[in-house]
């Protein structure tokens, strides 16, 4: 079978490599890619929001199975219009995929299937938002312990963590008076702040039958001891020992399932990946935000640990028989990704610079080097073209084992500016009891 894989990150690299491995694949194509996916799988020259050409190649290309990796396409559709066509499309429906694209809806939604989520309140206007803060808290000086979200997409950077009042009310203008998000800051979700450590739990999810993975731990703030502003993911490591057998079962049973009914009874059944961004409080897991796909990068660790096939699992998925699929299986060892990336990055960062050593890592034993933000040019030769440029990913008997494979591997990768955090993974050490 033919597959594409929509996409040009690090997720999509992943996904791509993973499937090429499946017995029933044959060509797999990645749209629009990157170097990574031009050397394991075979790029496609078209954006992600080109639903038509995309339709019209998976057509002419006898492409069995498409694979979405970014929100952004779920959110606008694109598994309904593959669908509309009768292709084979892996991910959540446009009215499913509103679990990731506005806040209002998933947390309307977690209240009323009764999961455990931080108390919020949504507002429509930045007058009434401020009044609201004003009200309940007449000092400047005092702890303000409130969290300001954007209700809609914003790449991950809509959400501000309050300390002080000036904080809430800076955000809030951010939000519904300036625009800073365009129409994703409509409405505002003010919800309350949580404490504790993250984890992100996902599952495969035909809507009936959910099949909960290894939980994983990302590393968003881009310094090290989760210092400076947020990324999209400095590095992740799986599994996570914040998160034992007993607790994934309660993670299993009263958020992933309650999840799952509600959009089935609200007439949006979910199928896809279903990604939950947990808080580890004192009285025990929150939701602090659901996404519709795999993470990035989480999914590097994750896939690089899957034995199971890749495809029969996406297709099976997609077929609605996820239940004859079974247990998946892993590779019991864990695997970290360090996320290597250009100078300024998340602020303003040059492309174009050549990287070096990228076959002297791939030559280390159990790493593999997934490339996000990365170019093939003409002349055969890899630079830059993103912020979060590579994510090199290794295997090891123990988590340190693990890590110190992976930043061998960075150690023989370098180009002008290149750098990652030093520490990825090691807070894992802390929760082994
Ligand atoms: P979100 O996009 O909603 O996951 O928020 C992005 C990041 O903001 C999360 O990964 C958390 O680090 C932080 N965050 C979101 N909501 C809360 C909350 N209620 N309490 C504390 N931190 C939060
Ligand atoms: N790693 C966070 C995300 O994919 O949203």
């Amino acid at each position: 079978m033919n597959v594409l894989v929509i996409g040009n990150g690090g997720r999509e690299h992943a996904l791509a490599w993973k499937l090429k491995q499946s017995s029933r694949a044959e060509r797999v194509f990645v749209a629009p890619g990157n170097a990574g996916t031009a050397l394991d799988a075979e790029n496609v020259p078209l954006a992600t929001d080109e639903f038509a050409k995309l339709i019209k190649f998976a057509k002419q290309n006898s492409v069995g199975l498409t694979v979405i990796g970014p929100e952004a396409p779920l959110a606008a559709g694109i598994v309904d219009a593959f669908a509309a066509e009768k292709l084979k499309v892996f991910g959540p429906s446009k009215a499913a995929a509103q679990l990731e694209a506005s806040k209002v809806f998933c947390k309307d939604l977690l209240r009323a299937a009764d999961v455990p989520q931080a108390d919020y309140r949504v507002f429509k206007d930045a007058e009434s938002a401020t009044r609201y803060i004003l009200d309940r808290y007449p000092s400047e000086e005092q702890d303000v312990p409130l969290v300001i979200k954007a209700n809609g997409l914003a790449a991950g950077k809509g959400v501000v963590v309050c300390r002080k009042r000036a904080d809430a009310i800076t955000a809030i203008e951010r939000i519904a008076m300036q625009r800073e998000f365009g129409d994703a800051g409509r409405e505002m979700v003010i919800e309350e702040r949580l404490d504790g450590h993250e984890a992100s739990v996902l599952a495969i999810t035909d809507g009936r039958t959910i099949l909960s993975l290894p939980a994983c731990q990302d590393h968003k703030p881009a310094y090290d001891g989760d210092q400076g502003p947020n990324t999209g993911g400095m590095g992740a490591y799986c599994p996570t020992p914040l998160v034992d057998e007993p607790m994934m079962r309660w993670i299993e049973e009263r958020i992933l399932v309650n999840t799952v009914h509600a959009m089935k009874r609200s007439r949006q059944p979910f199928r896809g990946v279903l990604y939950a961004g947990l808080m580890m409080t004192n009285q025990g897991p929150k939701v602090l935000e659901y996404n519709v796909r795999f993470g990035d990068p989480e999914c590097q660790p994750l896939l690089m640990r899957l034995k199971s096939d890749l495809l029969d699992v996406l297709e099976a998925t997609v077929d609605g028989r996820l239940d004859e699929i079974g247990q998946l299986e892993w590779d019991p060892r864990p695997a970290i990704c360090v996320v290597m990336a250009s100078e300024g990055y998340p602020g303003e960062y040059v492309k174009g610079r050549p990287i070096r050593g990228l076959e002297e890592a791939a030559a280390l034993p159990n790493v593999k080097v997934f490339h996000a933000g990365t170019k093939l040019q003409a002349d055969g030769q890899i630079v830059t073209d993103g912020g979060r440029v590579l994510g090199v990913t290794a295997l090891g008997s123990t988590i340190s084992a693990a890590k110190l494979q992976a930043y061998t591997a960075v150690r023989c990768v370098r180009w002008p500016g290149a750098w990652c955090r030093k520490d990825i993974s090691d807070k894992a050490l802390s929760y082994i009891k």
